[in-house]
């Protein structure tokens, strides 16, 4: 077995990194592939804080310092799902040697079948060894010009790097007439979109609840997005029953249909 090393990465901040990498890891984890994710966002860590996390003592910052090994900072979560989790303390930050990630993911690609970063938003020090270590780079960006100017600023950086952004996953799709498309932001970025994800408070109350919107609500449309992605990712066909829960249709859904007719 060696891993495959997602890092999930943006340009702006708060498009949805940590959310995906949270999500993605747990329905990865629900397929039954071993799966670990990582906060290498080491200066505004909150990758632990989405599952209930946050009090570890033992974390990233401990081991990119030196004073703690790998197998101490993991956590096991979800299905099964395994976390590394950072540190929020600035001393911590100041301690951590990013460059040492490289070692870590040596240790680690054996045991996993998916290893994914959270990296940090923007092009700072602390977020080019997560995207130079990656064998794939997904960058998560909202349907807006700022997040795609970003990300494809982010994109450069990858190049610079001698990698490849593998694709992108459009987070916090709405119905304002004013987001762009799919297709406008595949043409603009130059990468192909993976999975597109609905803005929906089901992904707050999750957080809020520390658990992952796959888990809290498996039959939400955010819920369902990500699975899809998971099992793509996997090679997998979707599993029968979430595609089932997706083609349950809703209150207002049945009453269009009455006052609009069809089948
Ligand atoms: N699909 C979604 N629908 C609704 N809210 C969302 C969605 N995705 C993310 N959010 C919310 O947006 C906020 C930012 O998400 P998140 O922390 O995952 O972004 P990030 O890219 O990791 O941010 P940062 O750059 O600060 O690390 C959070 O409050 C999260 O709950
Ligand atoms: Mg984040």
């Amino acid at each position: 077995m060696t891993a495959t090393i997602y890092t999930i990465a943006s340009g702006k901040g708060g498009t949805g990194k940590t959310t995906t990498t949270v999500n993605l890891g747990a329905a990865l984890a629900g397929l039954g592939k071993k799966t670990l994710i990582l906060d290498a966002d080491i200066g505004m860590a909150n990758l632990g804080l989405l599952l209930g996390l946050e009090r570890s003592e033992v974390t990233l910052h401990e081991v990119l310092a030196d004073t703690a090994n790998i197998e101490d900072a993991t956590y096991e979560s979800v299905n099964g799902l395994k976390v590394v989790p950072c540190g929020i303390s600035l001393k911590g930050f100041q301690n951590a040697n990013p460059e040492k990630l490289h070692d870590i993911m040596d240790g680690l690609v054996e045991k996993f079948d998916f290893i994914l970063i959270d990296a940090p938003a923007g092009i700072s020090k602390d977020g080019v060894v997560p995207l130079a270590i990656a064998d794939e780079i997904l960058l998560v960006v909202n349907p807006d010009i700022s997040s795609i100017a970003d990300a494809l600023k982010t994109k450069i950086l990858v190049e610079m790097l001698d990698n490849t952004v593998t694709g992108a996953i459009l987070n916090k799709v709405g119905n304002e007439t004013t987001e762009f498309s799919k297709e406008k932001v595949e043409q603009l970025l130059e990468v192909p979109i993976l999975g597109a994800v609905p803005e929906d408070e089901d992904v707050r109350n999750a957080a809020a609840s520390r658990m992952p919107v796959v888990v809290k609500n498996p039959g939400s449309p955010t819920a369902i997005a990500f699975k899809r992605l998971a099992a793509s990712l996997a090679g997998e066909e979707m599993p029968e029953e979430t595609v089932v829960e997706e083609k349950k249709e809703g209150f207002v859904g049945k009453l269009a249909r009455k006052i609009f007719g069809g089948k």
